[in-house]
C-alpha cells in the first residue's frame, strides 16, 4: 500500500480521541499501516504537535483501563501532527495547503490524501466546498496521488437534506472518492454475516419466508447521552441509529447473494434490498412504530436521571431515545416476514444482535408429553459485546419421560480464534486507504434509507409528542413496544 496522509478535521473532538486514533494505533501495532503514513489533525484549539500527541496519549491510557505501554504509542504518535485552523474561515486554507505540502515532502508521501470530516454534521458541506475551492480535491504536479473523503454520520437529517449533501459533495469529489462511514459495517461479526450465509451450505436454503417466522434486530445501549445532549436533541434514536446501523444490518441479513465480492456488486445488492422494503403509508405509521424516552431509573446499580434532566436537553423535550419499527420486505424471499428493529439508550444491557426466529415444528408428537408447546429454533448473531453466534434447538431432557428442552450451540469469536478483532474504525480506515468502498454505503443506499424513514419523521415533526411513551432507565424500553409485534404472537427477546 502506498503511503498516505490522513487529514482529520475535528481532531480535538471526541470521535478522534476515542475511536479514530485508537483504531489507527491498532493498525500500527499490527503492522498494517504503510511506511510513511502520517496523520494531520486540524481544529481551532491551538496545540503544538507535542501537546496534541500528549493529549492522545492520555486518552489512550485512560481507555486502556489498566496496564498500558507508552512506548509503542509514542512511536505511533511521532507520525501524528497538528495544525490549528478554523475551517469556516476561507483564509485558513492557504496555511493548511502549505502544511500538507511540507508534510508530504518531509515524509515522502506521494500526495495521497484522505480527508476525514469529524466535525459537526452542519459543517460537512462548507468543509467540502472549501477543500474544493482550495484546490485540494484534485491531484496537482507537486501533490499527485489520490484524494478521498470520509464523511461521518449522520449523513443528513431527512431525505431532502441527505440529497442536498450528496449534491454538494459530488460537486467536489467523484462518487468513488467518497466514503460515507457506518462503523457497524466494519465490525468483524457483521462482516461474518456474509460469510455465514454465503460460505456455508446449510443456512442459505432456510433463509427465507418458508422457514423464517420473523427477524429481530436490536442495538441497545446502557449509557445515556453522555454529555452529548445538544447533538442528541437534534437527532433522536431514529436518525442516530436506525437510518444507518439498523437498516444496514437488515440489508446484510436479507440481501441476495452478490455476483462477486466486488464493492459494486455487494453495494448493489444492499441497495436492491433497501429498495424492496415496503414503504409505510403516512396513515399507517402509528401502527408500525413505537417511540420512547427514558425516565429516571437505575443503571449499573446507581440512580440515573431522566433524559429530560440531562445536560443540554430541554426539560420538555420530545426527542426519542428509543425507537422500535416493524418493517416488511416485498420480495420473493421475504414477503410476509416481519423485521422488527429496535434501538435505545439507557436500556437494561449493552447488546447488539440479530435474532432469526424460525417457524415452530409441528408439536403433534409431543402433545401428550410433559413438554407441552415446542420452542421454535432460533439463530442469534451477537455483534457486541460478545462477538459470536448461537443456535437454539430442542433436545431430549435426560430421564425416562420424553421432555424437550431448548439448548444452545455457541460459537464465540474469542474462543475460536483467540484474538481480539480489529476495531471497526481501524478496519474501515484501512479500506479507505486501499480505496475499497465495499463496507461504505453508497449515495443511493443513504437516500433510500431516509426515504423509508421520512413518513415517520414527518409525523413527529407535525406533532412532536405523538407516539412517545416513557420507560425507566435500565429497562428494555416502553411496554407499548410489545404491541408492535404481530398480534401477541411474537415476543421481544430479552438478550
Ligand atoms: N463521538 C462519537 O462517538 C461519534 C460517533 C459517530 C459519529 N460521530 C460524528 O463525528 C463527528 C464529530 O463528533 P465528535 O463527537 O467528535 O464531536 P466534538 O467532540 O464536538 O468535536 C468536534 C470537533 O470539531 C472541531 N471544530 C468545531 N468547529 C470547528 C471549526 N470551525 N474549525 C475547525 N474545527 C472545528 C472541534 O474542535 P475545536 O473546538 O478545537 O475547533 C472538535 O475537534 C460528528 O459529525 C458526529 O456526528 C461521532
Amino acid at each position: 500500500m502506498q503511503a498516505s496522509l490522513l487529514v482529520i478535521f475535528g481532531a480535538s473532538g471526541d470521535l478522534t480521541r476515542r475511536l479514530l486514533v485508537p483504531g489507527l494505533f491498532e493498525l500500527f501495532v499490527e503492522g498494517l499501516l504503510p511506511q510513511g503514513f502520517a496523520v494531520l489533525g486540524v481544529s481551532r484549539t491551538a496545540h503544538p504537535d507535542d501537546s496534541f500527541r500528549s493529549l492522545l496519549l492520555s486518552a489512550a491510557r485512560e481507555q486502556a483501563q489498566g496496564a498500558f505501554d507508552d512506548a509503542p504509542f509514542r512511536e505511533f504518535a511521532s507520525r501524528v501532527f497538528y495544525h490549528p485552523a478554523d475551517l469556516e474561515n476561507p483564509d485558513s486554507y492557504a496555511g493548511l495547503c502549505a502544511r500538507i505540502r511540507s508534510l508530504c515532502a518531509d515524509r515522502g508521501i506521494p500526495g495521497n490524501i484522505v480527508f476525514y470530516a469529524a466535525v459537526a454534521p452542519r459543517q460537512y458541506a462548507s468543509l467540502v466546498r472549501r477543500i474544493g475551492e482550495a484546490g485540494l480535491a484534485v491531484p496537482t504536479d507537486d501533490l499527485p496521488g489520490f484524494r478521498r473523503l470520509v464523511v461521518e454520520k449522520p449523513f443528513g437529517r431527512d431525505l431532502a437534506s441527505a440529497r442536498a449533501l450528496n449534491r454538494e459533495i459530488l460537486s467536489v469529489f467523484r462518487d468513488e472518492q467518497v466514503f460515507r462511514i457506518d462503523h457497524f459495517l466494519g465490525k468483524e461479526t457483521v462482516q461474518n454475516i456474509f460469510v455465514f450465509r454465503f460460505g456455508n451450505g446449510i443456512f442459505e436454503p432456510v433463509w427465507n419466508r418458508n422457514f423464517v417466522d420473523h427477524v429481530q434486530i436490536t442495538v441497545a445501549e446502557s449509557i445515556g447521552v453522555e454529555g452529548r445532549g445538544d447533538f442528541y436533541e437534534e437527532a433522536g434514536a431514529v436518525r442516530d441509529m436506525i437510518q444507518n446501523h439498523l437498516l444496514q444490518l437488515m440489508a446484510l441479513v436479507a440481501m441476495e447473494p452478490p455476483a462477486s465480492l466486488d464493492g459494486g456488486d455487494v453495494r448493489g445488492e444492499r441497495l436492491k434490498l433497501l429498495r424492496s422494503v415496503g414503504r409505510v403509508a403516512p396513515e399507517r405509521v402509528g401502527e408500525m412504530c413505537v417511540r420512547g424516552q427514558y425516565a429516571e431509573g437505575e443503571a449499573g446499580g446507581r440512580k440515573v436521571p431522566a433524559y429530560r434532566a440531562e445536560k443540554s436537553v430541554s426539560p420538555g423535550s420530545f426527542t426519542e431515545t428509543y425507537a422500535a419499527l416493524r418493517l416488511g420486505i416485498d420480495n420473493w424471499r421475504w414477503a410476509g416476514v416481519p423485521f422488527y428493529l429496535r434501538t435505545g439508550k439507557r436500556m437494561a444491557r449493552k447488546v447488539s444482535e440479530i435474532a432469526i426466529q424460525f417457524h415452530p415444528a409441528p408439536s403433534l408428537l409431543f402433545k401428550e408429553t410433559a413438554c407441552g408447546q415446542l420452542e421454535s429454533n432460533l439463530l442469534v448473531v451477537n455483534i457486541q459485546p460478545e462477538e459470536g453466534i448461537f443456535l437454539r434447538f430442542g433436545a431430549k431432557e435426560p430421564g425416562p419421560a420424553v421432555c424437550v428442552r431448548p439448548v444452545d450451540f455457541h460459537f464465540s469469536y474469542r474462543e475460536a480464534f483467540g484474538t481480539r478483532s480489529t476495531p471497526a474504525y481501524g478496519r474501515l480506515l484501512l479500506d479507505v486507504m486501499h480505496g475499497d468502498p465495499t463496507l461504505f454505503p453508497r449515495e443511493e443506499e443513504v437516500e433510500t434509507s431516509w426515504a423509508l424513514l421520512d413518513p415517520f419523521l414527518r409525523r413527529w415533526e407535525e406533532d412532536p409528542a405523538r407516539d412517545l411513551s416513557f420507560y425507566p432507565a435500565g429497562s428494555w424500553g416502553p411496554p407499548e413496544a410489545d404491541a408492535l409485534l404481530t398480534a401477541g404472537r411474537d415476543r421481544w427477546r430479552t438478550p
